[in-house]
This record gives structure tokens, sequence and C-alpha cells, in this order.
């Protein structure tokens, strides 16, 4: 195991869209339990593969309190999404920045396990909102689109900032 270096915005690979993946390979399952380590020790509640710049359709994440329900879904897919709910989002490959998005408040995901099992799953509020930001980055997508551009301006000149300063 080992823990992998979240790339942070704005770098332009965060944008890259992942390819899925064909077989759940021993390769495969290193990278979930790569991804998982890398996120419990951020602290996080999710991660894409993206952030870690392998541009595969995997995520991971867990929202319990005692980190002890790791989630991890391989090429997932929304194939339902219910209501709207707005909820305080942050990312890893964001970091300091927290604000208000709007989400499906339920959503049902189709996707791989760990195994390579097909899973159907439904999920809602913190761990729907979770898989939601998730998959948008497997499509090189972030939470800071979602605000205006003026915000978005903002947060970009503020970790570019932090950035140059490293
Ligand atoms: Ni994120």
């Amino acid at each position: 195991m080992a823990i992998l270096q979240i790339l942070q915005y704005p770098d332009p690979r965060l944008r890259n869209v992942a390819v899925a993946v064909g077989t759940v390979t021993d390769d495969v399952r290193r990278l979930v339990d790569d991804l998982l380590e890398t996120m419990y020790d951020a602290p996080g509640i999710g991660l894409a593969a993206t952030q870690v710049n392998v541009h595969k359709r995997i995520i991971v994440a867990d929202v319990s309190d005692a980190r002890d329900a790791p989630l991890c879904l391989i090429n997932p897919t929304i194939v339902q999404a219910i209501g709207s709910e707005q909820m305080e989002e942050g990312c890893l490959s964001v970091p300091g920045v927290y604000e208000n998005v709007e989400r499906a408040q339920a959503i049902t995901v189709r996707g791989l396990n760990r195994n390579g099992d097909p899973v159907e799953l439904e999920l809602e509020d913190l761990l729907g909102v979770c898989v939601q930001h998730e998959i948008d980055h497997l499509d090189g997508k972030l939470f800071v689109d979602y605000l205006s551009h003026l915000k978005r301006t903002r947060i970009r000149k503020k970790l570019g900032k932090a950035q140059k300063q490293l």
C-alpha cells in the first residue's frame, strides 16, 4: 500500500476524462487499496483515481464516523437520480474551500466492486452526494465548476498563489 500524491486545483490533469476499467486485475485492486489509504491519510471522505493522476474510472468513499465502511466503485454510473438538496462540499484537490452545491438527494449507482462483481446501490444524503462528487472527477469536473465565475476565479487565484509559494 502507498500514499499517493493528490493533484491540486487548478492542475489541468484534473480535467482529464478517465477511461473505463476493462478487467479488475490485481493491479486495479492495488490501486483501490492505495486510493483508500490516501483518502484515510488525507483525511477525506472520498477520492477519485483522477485526483492521483490515474485516469481510470475508480472511486472510493467512506463517510462513516468510525472510518470503517470503505466503499469502492469501479466504472460507476448513475442510473437514477431523485430530488435535490444543497450540501456544503469540500475536495482534497481544492484545499480549504467549502461551498454549497446542489445535487440529487438520492441516486442509484451501478458499477463493479473490488472483486469485479457488478453491484447496484441506492445511496442518499452525504454518501450519495460524495459519490456524485467523485464521479464528476472521473469526467474532469470539480465542485467549484458549480460556483459562480467570480467565486471560482477567486479560488483559482488563491490556490494558484499558494502553489507557487511551495
Ligand atoms: Ni473532490
